[in-house]
């Protein structure tokens, strides 16, 4: 899988990447420098954003800066703009992509398990956004937010609430300041991934062997999961200024998944060829 954008489109941009030093915020932060892009990574794990930082700067040759900071905390965000600022100057664009979760019957959770989801994903992102967008405003500095969601932000999912009504409040949030801060050349779109392979999600989502009796692939029309580069090319084009007429979307990237499994006869692809033939022979006239 090949990059998508030309070399050098984020030349001169800063980046910032919450829960950039794994999974997808790693496969996404090493493509923007790849392309140019300065990158600011964090999380609340200082010895993986560190290790990540070292690796994306020898592979890329580019400037990364890798800060600790956890979302849900207002002044430990504060605290990582400030150091970025002085850093790099100023930031171009903030990909909100940190997050938690995992799988349970609803009833079995305690309120502190639901807490601790809805704070990472719902109020680790208005946070960074607050924060981030009250400096571009004061400064008159046109950015650009990146949140990541999942399809289930609409359809919601069971033995997964937190983590639905979190991503629920993110797209809320999106669609809302793309229409509320389109004034200060603020843009705020989203991407829904379907399933793409990393430690962090399979461990929590799959773990034992549930990905053996439940193969993501089985369940998506293009009968894979998605690979990392393509949604490097889909974040990195909403964060460039190649979408600069794109704010309050959402586009998903699941191979079909939610569509197909809110279809009320797409479970007919199980049926064998000759059933079918069987069928046509008896339909009604
Ligand atoms: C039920 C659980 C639980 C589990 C923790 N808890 N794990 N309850 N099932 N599997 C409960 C604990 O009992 C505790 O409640 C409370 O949650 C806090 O747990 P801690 O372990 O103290 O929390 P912490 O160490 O801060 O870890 C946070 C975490 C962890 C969210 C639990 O998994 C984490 O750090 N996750 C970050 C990365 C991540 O989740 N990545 C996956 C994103 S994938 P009590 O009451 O006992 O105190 C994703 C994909 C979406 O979002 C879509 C896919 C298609
Ligand atoms: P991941 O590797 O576990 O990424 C989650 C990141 O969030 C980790 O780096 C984690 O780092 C960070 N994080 C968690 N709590 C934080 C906090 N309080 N403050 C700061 N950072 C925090 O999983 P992933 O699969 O790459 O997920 C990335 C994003 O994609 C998430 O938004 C997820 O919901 C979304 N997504 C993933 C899939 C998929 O199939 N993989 C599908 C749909 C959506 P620390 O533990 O060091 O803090």
């Amino acid at each position: 899988m090949e990059g998508m954008l030309k070399p050098g489109t984020f030349k001169g941009k800063t980046i910032l990447i919450t829960g950039g030093g794994t999974g997808l915020g790693r496969s996404m932060g090493k493509y923007l420098m790849e392309l140019g892009a300065n990158l600011v990574i964090t999380s609340r794990k200082k010895e993986v954003i560190d290790k990540t930082a070292a690796e994306l700067k020898e592979l890329t040759g580019g400037r990364i800066l890798s800060v600790p900071c956890d979302v849900r905390k207002y002044e430990e965000i504060e605290h990582l703009l400030n150091i970025s600022e002085q850093e790099f100057g100023q930031i171009d664009g903030v990909l909100n992509n940190a997050a938690g979760n995992f799988i349970s019957p609803t009833e079995r959770l305690s309120h502190r398990a639901f807490d601790i989801i809805v704070d990472i994903v719902l109020r680790g992102t208005y946070y960074m956004t607050l924060a981030m967008g009250k400096r571009w405003i004061a400064k008159n500095h046109p950015g650009t937010f990146l949140n990541i969601v999942t399809t289930y932000a609409w359809t919601g999912s069971g033995y997964v609430v937190p983590s639905a009504c979190g991503k629920a409040g993110v797209l809320a949030l999106t669609r809302s300041l793309a229409v509320e801060w389109g004034k200060y050349k603020i843009r705020c779109n989203a991407i829904a991934p379907g399933p793409f392979p990393t430690e962090g999600a399979w461990s929590r989502l799959m773990p034992g062997d549930l990905a053996s009796k439940f193969d993501p692939a089985k369940r998506i029309p293009l009968h894979r999961v998605g690979d990392h580069q393509e949604l490097a090319n889909l974040a990195a084009y909403l964060l460039s200024d190649f979408s600069g007429y794109v704010t309050g979307e959402v586009i998903t990237i699941d191979g079909g998944e939610w569509l197909r499994n809110g279809g009320e006869f797409s479970h007919l692809e199980e049926l064998p060829n000759e059933m079918w033939d069987q069928l046509e022979k008896s339909r009604a006239k």
